[in-house]
């Protein structure tokens, strides 16, 4: 991978998910995109397969890097686990939000610049599927439930479905992040993902970051897909 000059205009709030099968395959993508991209997530598909070290070399040639680890374990592994993350100078991570946990990353990752995302409520889960693992709490109870416990873990901001952005957003200082999965351009195929907004709906209504994949990675023309993203973004005023 080489180092792109930014000489066109991307959005660094959008975060593009590298759901891939091969570190080479990510690579070509990343290649392919180029200078309309500067943020990647790396998530759970590509994470034990090198994932880790792939991020470092995004993070060599100037990229932003999220870890979406989604880490979830008794607070001394979750603060070392952390630790670990943090020295490899990546951007963000993302825990469980359950007050522990969100406890012990803010441990873990001590002063570095490494910032923390809860995962509020996995989109895939509806009430019943909640009530099958024992909440009694519709989605967005949990939600807002789970916000306020980031808030006084400390942590940097939550993951949530778009549609919950603006009620999390009323809550929250400005400068707590809200980190949206499920963002579809108008007219793009939904996929797996139910609960869904476009990118400048999902700005507008509170999102600090944007997480979009196959949109962009699954495009017949990546690149213009990803900076036709980039533009409307910019067209929205936060
Ligand atoms: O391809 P797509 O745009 O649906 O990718 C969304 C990304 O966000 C995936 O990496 C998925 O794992 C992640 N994600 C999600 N919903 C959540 C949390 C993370 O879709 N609640």
């Amino acid at each position: 991978m080489s180092e792109t000059k930014n000489m066109t205009e991307n959005d660094d709030r959008l975060y593009v998910a590298l759901d891939l099968p091969s570190v080479a395959e990510a690579e070509a993508m990343v290649e392919t995109l180029g200078d309309a991209v500067q943020s990647y997530k790396i998530g759970l598909q590509l994470l034990p397969i090198g994932g880790v070290e792939f991020g470092q070399r995004l993070k060599a040639i100037g990229k932003n890097v999220f870890y979406d680890f989604k880490f979830h374990d008794i607070g001394a592994t979750v603060a070392k686990a952390t630790r670990s993350i943090a020295g490899l100078n990546a951007d963000l991570l993302t825990v469980h939000a359950r007050p522990d946990v969100m406890r012990s990353a803010v441990e873990g990752r001590g002063d570095s610049a490494l910032k923390i995302l809860g995962v509020t409520v996995l989109t895939s889960l509806d009430r019943q599927a909640l009530r099958d693992i024992g909440y009694s709490d519709t989605a967005e109870d949990l939600v807002m439930r789970r916000v306020g416990q980031a808030l006084d873990a400390g942590i940097d901001g939550v993951v949530s479905s778009p549609l919950e952005a603006a009620i999390i957003r009323a809550n929250v200082p400005t400068d707590f992040l809200v980190v949206t999965p499920g963002v579809r351009p108008a007219g793009a195929d939904a996929g797996d993902q139910k609960r869904i907004a476009t990118p400048a709906t999902a700005l507008s209504s509170g999102a600090s970051h944007l997480v979009i994949g196959r949109p962009i990675t699954q495009a017949p023309d990546p690149r213009a897909a990803a900076l036709a993203i980039a533009a409307e973004m910019r067209g929205v005023s936060c």
